[in-house]
């Protein structure tokens, strides 16, 4: 239709990636034969089945166990090399993109392994696919404050490559006041600061991110629709909203795309952006989402130019690094 070629033309960018999220089927097999790691999948349909969920934990248990293939730079270099060549075709141009370097440590990978190889194929995006990026180090709030601190202690000497620090995995249980050391941290060091709330968490959430960890952006933040005055407060500010369409429908944070709040969101006034999360479980990279979502909800010409702008204004680019592609 004319909206997918509007889509396809439009220049956007991501800002709601998890890198080990884009792990397709065919790379889990690949990856597992070349390091010779057991996973109790042996062919394309056995894996394709598991990535079915109904909700984040679900989700969550079978993105651990898919990480357990990559073990190597080389690894983290291709897997990050092949979600960038693969939203280049969409007219991707900027990425901001996470990495949870504690599911690979948990595991005996060293921290340095994951960064190594991302920052490589990251490094060489501009050139070989037009693509900017930065680079968001996220702390699986399901593990401890201490352990955290750990990692932040890891991260040390790679601090000027790392952009921002994010919270994502388990939210009900591990609001983000849990970590609001951490991010005083990173906010001294200068780095921007996002969180995931709002997805499965309660609108409370979404105000401790706000006010106890001083985020630049939420990541989802959904379930801030509850609350009129969150709404109110997050449109004067201009906040920033990750939204990840068919993520919320895999993980059944929507019924139905038709029931997707996105066209709301966008008659509130708020700053939302359309995100793939995890696109090789959710069944779909950016554009997908666009397409999709414009369909389900009726998103008009403007609203998908608003969708697209929206994507660069909320980015961590410059005024003068956003202004070409606005
Ligand atoms: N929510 C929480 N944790 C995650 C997600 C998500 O959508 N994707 C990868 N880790
Ligand atoms: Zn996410």
């Amino acid at each position: 239709s004319d909206l997918d070629a509007l889509i396809d033309a439009l220049p956007k960018a991501e800002l709601h990636l998890h890198l080990e999220g884009s792990l397709e089927p065919e790379q889990l097999l690949e990856f597992a034969a070349r390091n010779k790691v057991d996973i109790p999948f042996k062919t394309l349909e056995e894996v394709r089945a598991a990535y079915e969920f109904s909700n984040l934990q679900d989700f969550l248990d079978i993105y651990y166990q898919g990480m357990s293939v990559l073990q190597t730079e080389a690894d983290f270099h291709d897997l990050t090399d092949a979600y960038l060549q693969r939203v280049a075709a969409d007219n991707v141009r900027h990425v901001e993109v996470f990495f949870d370097p504690q599911g690979h440590t948990e595991r005996g990978v060293p921290f340095d392994v994951p960064i190594s190889g991302i920052l490589k194929a990251l490094d060489a995006a501009k050139a070989k696919y037009g693509i900017t990026y930065r680079l968001i180090m996220c702390f699986l709030r399901h593990l401890s404050e201490e352990e955290a601190f750990k990692t932040w202690d890891q991260a040390k000497p790679w601090l000027s490559r790392i952009h921002g620090i994010g919270l994502d995995s388990s939210e009900n249980g591990h609001p983000p006041s849990k970590f609001a050391r951490i991010y005083e941290e990173a906010r001294k060091e200068g780095l921007k600061l996002v969180a995931h709330a709002g997805e499965e968490g309660p609108p409370a959430y979404v105000y401790e991110a706000l006010d106890e960890l001083k985020v630049d952006r939420i990541d989802h933040g959904n379930r801030s629709l509850e609350d009129e005055k969150l709404v109110a407060r997050l449109a004067e500010s201009g906040m920033t909203l990750t939204v990840c369409p068919l993520s919320n429908l895999s993980l059944c944070v929507v019924d139905d795309l038709t029931q997707h709040p996105m066209k709301k969101m966008l008659e509130l006034g708020l700053r939302a952006t359309v995100n793939s999360d995890d696109p090789a479980y959710f069944g779909g990279y950016v554009s997908q989402n666009f397409r999709e979502t414009a369909k389900a909800v009726g998103l008009t010409r403007d609203d998908i130019i608003t969708l697209a702008k929206n994507s660069f204004t909320g980015s961590f680019l410059s005024a003068d690094e956003q202004a070409p592609h606005l």
